[in-house]
């Protein structure tokens, strides 16, 4: 199981006051230090929190690896191709959401082309590629057709189910998409609204080998220090129950 940090969260306090910190390259370090495995951005088309000189500084201090989040668009995908980092997921974007709401449309025809051509120019230039979908077999269908190395299920419904019994629908689903998806040949990421109390049964499922976390443990960072909280979450993450060992599961390259 690898624990990728995302530390938007630490540039949207800095852009609360438009001034220099904190510090993602700062914060990134210091999640490396807790036991991240790698650290995940997301460069939105409006810079609203990570910008074009965090994108640079991260690329040339990060030393576990990057998973740059992006969407399928021309101006951000030639930064991510320039870039080269270790691992893209490719996102919805909407300027009026407050987060990334849903996964990829991938029903729509005129988003596959998008999403297959940046899924086409990222693997050109040696970058690993996943799709942020949700937990939906056509969803996962369509992301194996495009060539997709992995795909990330969104987790935000599992996160936002109330009640023992649609929790557990939330994470029937997520399980049976991580099976579909792993019978398809595609890495199983999963990530969005995970928390300290949340995540072990996400981090139990078969076929997960991935979490994306961010507001969670920066949220906690802010009480008790980052490198402590990435350290709380990843001891959570690896003692999940049931995780064994999964044979032919992707190993970052080290000190990328
Ligand atoms: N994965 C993706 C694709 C995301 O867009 C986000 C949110 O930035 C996350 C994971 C992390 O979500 P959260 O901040 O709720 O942990």
């Amino acid at each position: 199981m690898r624990l990728y940090i995302n530390i938007d969260h630490v540039a949207t306090v800095r852009q609360a006051r438009r001034t220099n910190e904190p510090d993602p390259v700062r914060a990134a370090v210091l999640a490396e230090l807790g036991g991240a495995d790698g650290i995940t951005i997301h460069l939105r088309e409006d810079r609203r929190h990570i910008n074009d000189r965090d994108v640079r500084l991260l690329a040339e201090t990060v030393r576990t690896g990057i998973n740059f989040e992006l969407a399928a668009a021309d101006p951000v995908v030639d930064i991510a191709v320039a870039l080269a980092p270790m691992q893209a997921t490719l996102v919805p974007e909407k300027r009026e959401e407050v987060t990334t709401e849903g996964g990829l449309n991938l029903a729509s025809a005129s988003v596959r082309d998008a999403v297959g051509a940046s899924v086409r120019r990222l693997e050109a230039a040696g970058t690993r590629t996943s799709l942020f979908i949700d937990p939906e077999r056509q969803a996962l269908d369509h992301s194996a057709a495009l060539g997709a190395n992995a795909i990330e299920l969104h987790t935000g419904e599992y996160a936002n189910a109330t009640g023992d019994a649609a929790k557990a629908a939330e994470l029937t689903r997520l399980a049976d998409a991580a099976a579909h998806g792993h019978a398809l040949g595609l890495a199983i990421h999963a990530g969005h609204g995970l928390t300290y109390e949340n995540v072990a049964p996400v981090a139990a499922l078969p076929h997960v080998e991935e979490l994306n976390i961010g507001h969670s443990v920066i949220s906690r960072a802010v009480l008790v220090g980052l490198e402590r909280a990435v350290r709380e979450m990843k001891e959570i993450v690896v003692a999940a129950p049931g995780r064994v060992p999964q044979p032919g599961v992707w190993v970052p390259p080290i000190g990328f």
